[in-house]
């Protein structure tokens, strides 16, 4: 007799995920690009690359560099903009079948309001997940992540216009507290927190003594930042968003369903993967095939009763 399938479905602010599992924004595009590596339809969600009013064309190369454990990149919201983002990408997500979290950059609060807005009626659309914590933007970006004021401004004037779609905000790791921006998020309407982005960073070569990469800066991701992150999601779970019932989608180093568990036990409802993706497309599957084997050899019926479960 087969065991019985542990229940892996998750609910995101009313949205309803078949598993935990989603894509982390930016790593997989508009979903097109890797629907030849792995079927996405196996997945909780899918979110987009960062979506912006404007195409932006992005940084100068070199954009991205390996590191030991990790990641740089400075992409610079390279992304098509809202227009044609409307047009040309959304048939090919209404097919997936999934429910879709776009992600939204900006650099001004009324450039958000824009995207956000005009996402209102966008059937397969299901959130809004907030960029304002990406580091390789120099017109703004970083500033609305890491001051909690800012990051009230900017939460309190999306949560008006978001009213089909959840509003998720995602969280800059670049903060001494990041307490402070997760409460001002939460108190200011944030149906659900993703959080980290990458950790602002450089690479050197040390032949021409130059910084690797055209921005000169760029944000760390991968293995490397994977012990900081999960501290970052259990404290904001056991400070913030588990008294306030709210939800974390926790990201950041994801590679193993051990890792995704880690995650799970400190707070985090959701998971993005980002990074392994370029290392294995197939990952995210087998990700979310390991929870279900940890949930049964742990003799779990449902991914729930992990969450937040860690004894710390
Ligand atoms: C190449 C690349 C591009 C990214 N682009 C975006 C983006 O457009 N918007 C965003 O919010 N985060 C972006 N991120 C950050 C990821 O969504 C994620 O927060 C971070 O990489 C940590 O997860 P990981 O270690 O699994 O990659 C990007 C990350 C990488 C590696």
């Amino acid at each position: 007799m087969t065991e019985a399938q542990p229940d892996l479905t998750v609910d995101i602010a009313g949205v309803k995920l078949a598993n935990p599992l989603m894509t982390a924004s930016g790593t997989c595009g508009y979903a097109q690009e890797y629907a030849d590596f792995v079927d996405l339809r196996q997945l909780g969600a899918f979110v987009t690359k960062s979506i912006t009013l404007a195409p932006r064309p992005g940084n100068d190369y070199p954009r991205v560099v390996e590191t030991r454990a990790g990641m740089l990149n400075a992409i610079g919201l390279a992304n098509v903009g809202l227009e044609a983002f409307l047009k040309d990408k959304v048939p090919a997500l209404e097919k997936l079948g999934l429910p879709v979290f776009v992600n939204v950059a900006g650099t001004t609060v009324d450039d958000y309001l824009a995207v956000a807005e005009a996402l209102e009626g966008v059937g397969v659309v299901r959130g809004v997940e907030l960029n304002i914590s990406c580091p390789n933007v120099k017109e703004g970006g970083i500033q609305f992540g890491t001051d909690p004021a800012q990051v009230a401004k900017i939460t309190a004037a999306l949560r008006k216009v978001c009213k089909k779609n959840i509003l998720i905000v995602k969280l800059s790791p670049n903060v001494t507290d990041i307490t402070a921006t997760a409460r001002a998020a939460v108190e200011n309407g944030a149906d659900a927190l993703s959080m980290v982005n990458t950790f602002t960073a450089m690479v050197i070569d040390v032949e021409n003594r130059r910084p690797v990469l055209g921005n000169g800066t760029g944000g760390l991701s991968g293995p490397a930042i994977r012990p900081i992150a999960v501290r970052m999601v259990h404290q904001v779970y056991s400070q913030v968003t588990g008294p306030a019932g709210v939800p974390i989608i926790g990201m950041g180093g994801i590679q193993y369903a051990r890792d995704a568990v880690e995650f799970l036990l400190a707070g985090a409802t959701a998971l993005a993967v980002g990074t392994a993706l370029f290392v294995n497309p197939g990952c995210i599957v087998s990700i979310r095939d390991g929870i279900a084997d940890y949930l049964r050899r742990h003799h779990c019926r449902s991914v729930k009763e992990i969450i937040g479960a860690v004894h710390a």
